[in-house]
């Protein structure tokens, strides 16, 4: 059994992460700050509601509990936000991880999981992409997450961390048992969207055009169930607890959906109508984000469970049909 401190585990990703590993027997603290996170997310273990930019917070921590590796999900993550405030992003997503990473120096903490991000890619030149593409992101959201990226490996040479970078490609669905769920202020990510609109909570989807450079013309990109990406974490952990080198890998499944394809395999799940209006494109979007997780798959033994879209919609529809309004905090 290990401690594991989880930051930002009241989030999507993060509560996942944290039913996850107490379902494995660790311990764990979540630390976050609530501004986006949800109390209700976290199902069990410890709970700080703090800053992790707040040094003395964390040396506290640190000095009074044994963590074997720090889980880092907390971040903003709005492309077209990042767009209009860079500072808060570089402040937030940079600025404070070297906080929390230098609390972890001073107090020896030497094992780091970082939610890294495709849009560190920027516009790939093929798909799927490799970790060897280059990283040339077109957004202040992904600059702020590949400055970390750089980071970790600098703190390395200094100071002998150990991390393992994991760059997401689309997070979706909701834990199976419909217990804890996606639920953001705004919601600007597609399942979600779609989901409200066949459950009446949106008059409609729209279509961030239809023009792409695709098979029908819709945005690709590569879904990966949260269950699956959490697994990921565990594996990266157990790799990096057992002595295994540092390590950067993308986690995306390989699969290819559209936007029409989603919202055609969401009406089957739903059986809702699901109106759909085409609007220009949303700017920022690459036309196609597919991972290639063969690193994964071969370094770690990643293999993820729902590998087709119409079964992370289903856990997705479970959660939105059974709390329509998300959480009630
Ligand atoms: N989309 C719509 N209508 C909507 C919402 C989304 O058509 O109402 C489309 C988008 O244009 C995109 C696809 O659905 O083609 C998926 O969009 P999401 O917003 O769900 O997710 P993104 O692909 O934009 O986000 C992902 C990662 C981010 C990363 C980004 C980089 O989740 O972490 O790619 O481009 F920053």
């Amino acid at each position: 059994m290990q401690t594991y401190l989880v930051v930002g585990g009241a989030g999507y990703i993060g509560s996942h992460m944290v039913k996850a590993l107490l379902g494995r027997g660790h311990e764990v603290i979540t630390l976050d700050d609530l501004s986006k996170g949800h109390r209700e997310a976290i199902v069990g273990g410890d709970v700080i509601e703090g800053d992790l930019g707040d040094r003395e917070l964390l040396g506290s921590l640190f000095s009074s509990r044994r963590v074997d590796c720090v889980m880092h999900f907390a971040a903003f993550s709005l492309v077209g936000e990042s767009v209009e405030q860079p500072l808060a992003y570089y402040l937030n997503n940079t600025g404070k991880t070297a906080s929390l990473l230098l609390a972890m120096k001073e107090h020896g903490v030497g094992r780091f999981i970082f939610s890294s991000t495709a849009a560190v890619y920027g516009e790939p030149e093929s798909v799927p992409i490799m970790e060897g593409a280059a990283t040339e992101p077109t957004n202040p959201y992904g600059r702020s997450k590949l400055t970390v990226e750089k980071a970790l490996a600098d703190c390395e040479t200094a100071h002998g961390l150990r991390y393992a970078t994991l760059r997401y490609f689309n997070a979706a669905g909701a834990d199976p048992s419909g217990a804890i769920g996606e639920d953001h202020s705004p919601e600007t990510h597609l399942i979600p969207i779609v989901l409200q609109a066949a459950s009446g909570k949106r008059e409609s989807i729209a279509i961030f055009g239809d023009d792409w450079d695709t098979p029908d013309g819709t945005c690709v990109r590569d879904y990966v169930h949260v269950n699956d990406l959490v697994d990921a974490h565990i594996l990266a952990a157990e790799h990096l607890l057992s002595g295994g080198e540092s390590l950067t890998c993308n986690l995306g499944c390989e699969n290819c959906y559209s936007v029409r394809e989603i919202i055609d395999i969401s009406r089957e799940v739903t059986g809702r109508e699901i109106k759909a209006v085409v609007t220009p494109r949303r700017p920022g979007d690459p036309a196609r984000l597919v991972a290639s997780s063969e690193k994964i798959r071969n370094q770690l033994g990643w293999r993820p469970s729902f590998d087709d879209p119409r079964a992370i919609i289903e856990t997705a529809w479970k959660w939105h049909s059974e709390h329509p309004e998300g959480y009630s905090s």
